[in-house]
């Protein structure tokens, strides 16, 4: 893998109005941005500013400008996919077990290999943790590869975030597949 991959695309998806365009565009701007657009355009991040010397591209998605066909396309196309929440609305929390983890397996397959990364936005708005929840659907949902609570506003763990989804693609930490036995 590593070197002679042409990129690592990251989509980011979730309920409406957790902040996924807002992550996408305090990464780029590092600062908050009090107005955003229902989805940003595709970011292309070239390789020497980032963590892991690879052009990243990072794609958004917006109930508001695309739909269910876009919504699977994209899926189909990432290679890491960034489930976003808000800590501060308990219902987006229950929809990534309740809607968004069952469509990315029912478009790639239930057994697929594409790594998935919880991120629960907002947490400039809350004093409690959501993660002893979130640990306990990682342990039912081996797809999801790390999880990550982060602030679009404060800027907390912005930048974790994206690091760590090219991270799940280049050094995946789990085995993604079983190799089959051969003799
Ligand atoms: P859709 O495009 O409709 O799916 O929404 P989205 O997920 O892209 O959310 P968006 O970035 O548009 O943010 C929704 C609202 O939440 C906006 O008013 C943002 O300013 C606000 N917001 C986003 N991130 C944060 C955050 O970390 N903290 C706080 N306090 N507000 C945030
Ligand atoms: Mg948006």
């Amino acid at each position: 893998m590593g070197t002679h991959r042409r990129g690592v695309r990251i989509l980011l998806i979730g309920d409406p109005s957790v902040g996924k365009t807002s992550l996408i565009l305090s990464l780029v701007s590092e600062e908050f941005p009090e107005r955003v657009p229902a989805r940003a355009e595709e970011i292309t991040i070239p390789p020497d500013v980032t963590p892991e010397k690879v052009p990243t591209h990072i794609v958004d998605y917006s109930e508001r400008e695309q739909n269910m066909d876009d919504l699977r396309l994209e899926i189909n196309r990432a290679d890491v996919i960034c489930i976003v929440y808000s800590v501060e609305e308990e219902d987006t929390l229950d929809r990534v077990t309740g809607y968004w983890l069952p469509l990315v397996r029912s478009t790639l397959g239930a057994q697929h290999s594409t790594p998935i990364i919880l991120v629960g936005n907002k947490v400039d708005l809350v004093d409690y943790s959501t993660m002893e929840i979130v640990l306990q659907t990682m342990m039912e949902y081996p797809e999801l590869e790390t999880c990550v609570e982060c602030s679009a506003r404060t800027l907390k763990n912005i930048s974790e975030m994206f690091y760590y989804a090219q991270k799940a693609v280049l050094h995946p930490t789990a085995p993604l597949y079983v190799l089959e036995e051969r003799d």
